[in-house]
């Protein structure tokens, strides 16, 4: 297994396969794919954040032309199972968060559905509603899945005992990951088959969640997701908008229902990144050495679904310090229900971690990076196993030398230009390696060309390119030989496009496949054999603590009067073993980092306490960084690879990128103003 795969397409550039087809819009997207007939649906919404449904009365919207059904929990089907609190819906008058799906209504066209949607009288009984996060409620409590929380050493005696003491709380809002594609899905029953066009991180784990709940085998349900348009972990688990059009087609045998949600609709029904509060107090002797580590995080949840945010992954293995305390808790509200967004955990959590340790060296008078160097862990501090490899300092240094550091002075406001501040900041930058088990791939041979089949997903990120090159390089031929099948139940069972483990996981089922079918049909094999392969668990996981690292750097400057915040530029430094593709890869951690900038300088969901519901729901008042606000961006990576992480070397690339981006930029406000920067986005107003 240690064995290295022979590179030969493996860390080439090749350009993305499906780019040509999508950017001339020949790649069928969820929403495009030739139904015969459909019906178009549009949801009904709660307009209160808590109580019930007294009434429904669709009699004026069935009236309208066109409409042909309007579903409601009064005519829906029953679900065979209903304990996921988001994707039970329509099973009873509950109303848990505002804009929850109450119904729908079906129509021969898109605007025949939506002005019926508002013909449609619901009568709902409200009761008080509580959607303001505060870390210190005292509904505040562990998660379900429990708290996970670490306490070793004696660390209250050694936060009396330590020379140096940061205590502060650090907080990061409502996110909103807001793919270009929208959340959309096809639905149509035939019988007792369900099929769904829809847009996914993962056909198989969605259908394997469906299924079930909606009383079928997943042989019964087919889901198809060859394209998708983004997804940044909102579409990394099934949304209730899936189910929605699930039940309504069930009502309309033998039709394809047709549902894009909207943008707003967005900002309530599939995902967002909860709040979160993260309240360190670290002992330190006055040479950095951190002798004592707490963490309370708290994040905010809904009553719905539980979902903690855990800003503490990160700081469970990030540092040293041998009387630690973290606790994760969650406040549950009567808010949408929360999920994955790119680097659920460790995004927030470097948030608190990274800038934390710039006060730390401020009040040692240490340079950052060197802070860092003197809290470098011998072992996981978190499971006690040793680092496969840790190259975080190696990531600081090459960082430090490519963005010019040494020449840095360290005191705050030391640089003018004109009327602008300047600073500079640094973060490092985590996340965790491993592949799933249980992936298959299917490989046939036909005429010269090998057929690779798995149910993977492309989320836009690269990996129907980089999956290709691994197949070419596993099966020893040309990439131009394989063609590669995704997005499809119909084809072998794949795991999530999740955690950054998609190509690593799917990539094992391809060596896999690979090796059988060289094993059982040669190199000169004839047409029509095929072979299955099956990822295994990476043995080395058991073994060693397997994160990936890096090191983010910022430059910014601070208009003196009006606080106007720009990005110079920014670089990171990552090690995260092989590169497969590095165009692809590149992108990749590019597009990480400036999800970083939106973190640092822009996102926020601005909830209203008195109605519950996300106020600036539309990317006009939801910000996120353009093209205006990135002026150079710079992604690197140690050479480097990585035999532990299995056969192909490399690491998960989807989500390092962003970790620490946000962070390296804080500081570098601070480095600019002398304000520093605890709660995020930050905003020019803030600095004045
Ligand atoms: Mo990622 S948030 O695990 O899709």
């Amino acid at each position: 297994m240690s064995d290295l795969l022979r590179a030969s397409a493996i860390g080439t550039g090749r350009v993305r396969l499906d780019g040509p087809d999508k950017v001339r819009g020949l790649a069928p997207y969820a929403y495009e794919h030739p139904v015969e007939d459909p019906l178009h649906l549009f949801p009904l919404c709660s307009t209160i954040a808590l109580g019930r449904v007294t009434a429904i009365d669709a009699t004026a919207a069935l009236a309208l032309d066109g409409v042909v059904h309007v579903i409601t929990h009064e005519n829906a089907l029953r679900l065979a199972d209903t304990e996921d609190g988001e994707l039970a819906i329509l099973q009873d008058d509950r109303i848990g968060f505002r804009g929850q799906y109450l119904g729908a209504v079906l129509a021969e066209t898109p605007e025949a559905a939506r002005q019926a949607a508002d013909l449609v009288e619901v009568t709902a009984e409200g009761a008080p509603h509580d959607a303001v996060f505060r870390p210190d409620h005292p509904a505040v409590r562990e998660p379900e899945g429990g708290g996970d929380d670490i306490d070793t050493g004696d660390y209250e005696a050694a936060i009396a005992a330590a020379e140096i003491v940061v205590d502060q709380r650090y907080s990061t809002p409502l996110e909103h990951n807001n793919p270009m594609e929208p959340h959309t899905t096809i639905a149509r029953w035939d019988g007792e088959q369900l099929t769904l066009w829809t847009s996914t991180q993962g056909v198989h784990p969605a259908r394997q969640t469906l299924a079930p709940m909606l009383g079928i085998d997943p042989e019964q349900l087919r889901i198809i997701s060859p394209h998708v348009g983004g997804g940044f972990g909102s579409k990394g688990l099934p949304h209730a908008d899936m189910m929605l059009t699930a039940l309504a087609a069930h009502a309309v045998p033998g039709r394809a229902v047709k549902h894009a949600v909207t943008r707003q609709h967005m900002f309530a029904l599939t995902g967002y990144r909860p709040a979160t509060s993260q309240r360190f107090r670290i002992g330190a002797r006055a040479d950095g050495t951190i002798t004592a580590f707490g963490l309370e995080a708290v994040s905010s949840s809904s009553h719905t679904k539980e979902f903690p945010e855990e800003a503490i992954k990160p700081s469970r293995q990030m540092y040293a310090g041998e009387h630690r305390r973290i606790t994760q808790r969650v406040l549950p509200l009567d808010v949408a229900v929360p999920s994955w967004m790119r680097a659920p955990g460790e995004a927030p959590g470097m948030v608190g971690l990274e800038i934390m340790m710039d006060e730390l060296a401020e009040a040692c008078g240490l340079d950052p990076i060197e802070l860092r160097v003197r809290n470098e862990p011998e072992h996981d501090p978190d499971t006690g196993k040793p680092f496969n490899r840790r190259r975080l300092i190696d990531c600081l240094h090459e960082g430090a030398t490519r963005f010019g550091w040494a020449d840095r002075d360290p005191r705050p406001r030391a640089r003018r230009e004109g009327g602008w501040l300047i600073g500079t900041g640094v973060a490092s930058a985590t996340y965790p390696a491993s592949r799933q088990p249980g992936s298959k791939a299917r490989i046939r041979h036909e005429a010269g060309v090998y057929e690779v089949g798995i149910g993977a997903a492309d989320l836009g990120t690269g990996t129907w390119t980089a999956l290709t090159q691994v197949s070419a390089d596993a099966l020893e031929v040309d990439p131009d030989r394989i063609a590669l099948r995704i997005g499809d139940t119909a084809l072998p069972n794949a795991t999530v496009a999740g955690s950054s483990t998609g190509l690593a996981s799917w990539s094992a089922a391809v060596l896999a496949a690979a090796d059988a079918f060289r094993r059982e049909h040669g190199t000169a094999p004839a047409d029509g054999v095929e072979a299955i392969g099956e990822a295994a668990e990476n043995p080395a996981e058991k073994q060693f603590a397997m994160h990936s690292y890096g090191a983010q750097f910022a430059q910014v400057r601070v208009q003196e009067e009006t606080g106007e915040i720009r990005l110079d530029r920014m670089l990171g430094v990552f090690s995260v073993g092989r590169i497969i593709n590095p165009r692809t890869a590149r992108s990749q951690l590019l597009g990480g980092m400036t999800m970083g900038v939106g973190m640092a300088l822009h996102e926020k969901g601005e909830l209203d306490p008195r109605f519950g519901h996300v106020v600036n729901h539309d990317l006009a008042e939801y910000h996120v960084p353009v093209n205006a606000d990135i002026r150079s961006l710079e992604a690197h990576w140690l050479d480097e690879e990585d035999p532990q992480a299995g056969p192909l070397g490399a690491r998960g690339i989807g989500e390092i990128g962003t970790v620490g981006a946000a962070a390296a930029i804080a500081n570098a406000v601070h480095h600019a103003t002398g304000v520093r920067a605890r709660d995020l986005p930050v905003f020019g107003s803030d600095l004045l």
